[in-house]
């Protein structure tokens, strides 16, 4: 499979999906070629790879998407006539990339978890946070003053599962920026909860 054919079944498969969809998994690949070239790892398979690690998750939803999604690529790789030694490889990277998938042991099923993680973090990181508590999750109660706690939690959760050094780097980096943000939000809810009662 060409990395053309991975990107139009990706954007397909992907075209219903508004917090992990075509925008996540192009951001994921390109942090992937960017570690995966740093790595000395297999930069075509962990590409493929990581255009397809979410395609499952409209059809099976969050929990067990990674194996879903890695038996779809499966598929779509045996159409291919892709030889069955390399879509076994492609399958484990992206059966392992998620945060409660069995723990990732090749360096390509480490790069694809760590992209992973960086797309959590950072302004982008946010953005998707809270959409995901609207869409995916729908338990954000719609108070502003929920959203410090739901970004530290993404800032916990994140940091659980980095592999290698360079992504530590970016997400210690983007996690900072992530409480920036939280200490900015705390402060205008501090002054208008002030004003408040103050009267
Ligand atoms: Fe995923
Ligand atoms: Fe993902």
């Amino acid at each position: 499979m060409k990395r053309e054919d991975a990107i139009r079944e990706s954007k397909e498969l992907l075209k219903e999906e508004r917090v992990s969809g075509f925008d996540h998994v192009s951001r994921v690949a390109y942090w992937c070629r960017y570690m995966g070239e740093k790595e000395g790892a297999d930069l075509d398979a962990l590409e493929i790879a990581a255009f397809l690690h979410d395609i499952g998750l409209n059809r099976v939803g969050l929990k067990t998407h990674h194996t879903e999604s890695a038996a779809m690529a499966g598929n779509l790789l045996r159409e291919k006539n892709v030889p069955e030694e390399r879509i076994k490889q492609i399958c484990r990277i992206i059966e392992r990339h998620a945060m409660h998938a069995p723990e990732a042991e090749r360096i390509e099923e480490k790069i694809i978890n760590d992209a992973d993680r960086i797309d959590h973090m950072g302004a982008i990181g946010i953005v998707r946070a809270i959409a995901r508590s609207i869409l995916v999750k729908k338990d954000y109660t719609g108070d502003v003053a929920d959203v410090p706690q739901l970004l530290r939690d993404a800032v916990t959760n994140t940091k659980k599962r980095v592999y290698t050094d360079t992504a530590i780097r970016i997400v210690d980096e983007k996690a900072s920026y992530v409480e920036d943000f939280i200490a900015q939000l705390e402060k205008e809810l501090s002054e208008t909860e002030n004003s408040l009662s103050k009267k």
